[in-house]
């Protein structure tokens, strides 16, 4: 057992869920990523009126830290303050996987516990710049 208030970047995750905006599902998403060089960035869920619109915690801590010049990252943490042990969604699964390794640690708070994936066990398979590149090579050898 771990317990979350022992990883200093789940502290940072579950600090970032008193700015979640959220009057629809009143579910509050926290996250925290730690860049290669150590500094940390933190998101919240912000929801929207139309419903879709809604950015996820993990992808306003992604454009935090992108937007200051960061696209190396060595951890995740996600929290939603209650024991439920909530892991990033498919969406930001592939958000995070267009920045992270698969060897990437995401750590989920599980209240009085901590659950530990790999990125790449959430998610096996992802579309990337080579997988754009390898449709195109595809492409020019079939004309
Ligand atoms: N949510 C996140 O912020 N991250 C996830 O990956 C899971 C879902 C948010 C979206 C919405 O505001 C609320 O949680 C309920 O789905
Ligand atoms: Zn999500």
């Amino acid at each position: 057992m771990t317990d979350p208030s022992d990883d200093p970047l789940l502290v940072r995750a579950r600090e970032a869920l008193a700015d979640a905006y959220v009057p629809y599902s009143e579910y509050p998403v926290g996250a925290a990523v730690r860049t290669a060089d150590g500094s940390v960035f933190v998101g919240c869920n912000i929801e929207n009126a139309n419903y879709s619109n809604s950015l996820h915690a993990e992808e306003v801590a992604i454009a935090e830290a992108v937007k200051n010049g960061h696209d190396e990252f060595e951890r995740v943490a996600v929290s939603s303050g209650v024991r439920d042990g909530v892991t990033p969604c498919g969406m930001c699964r592939q958000t995070l996987a267009e920045f992270c390794d698969g060897e990437v640690e995401v750590v989920c708070d599980e209240g009085d516990d901590v659950a530990s994936y790999a990125l790449g066990e959430l998610l096996p398979n992802t579309i990337s710049l080579e997988t754009l590149e390898e449709a195109d090579a595809a492409r020019g050898r079939e004309e």
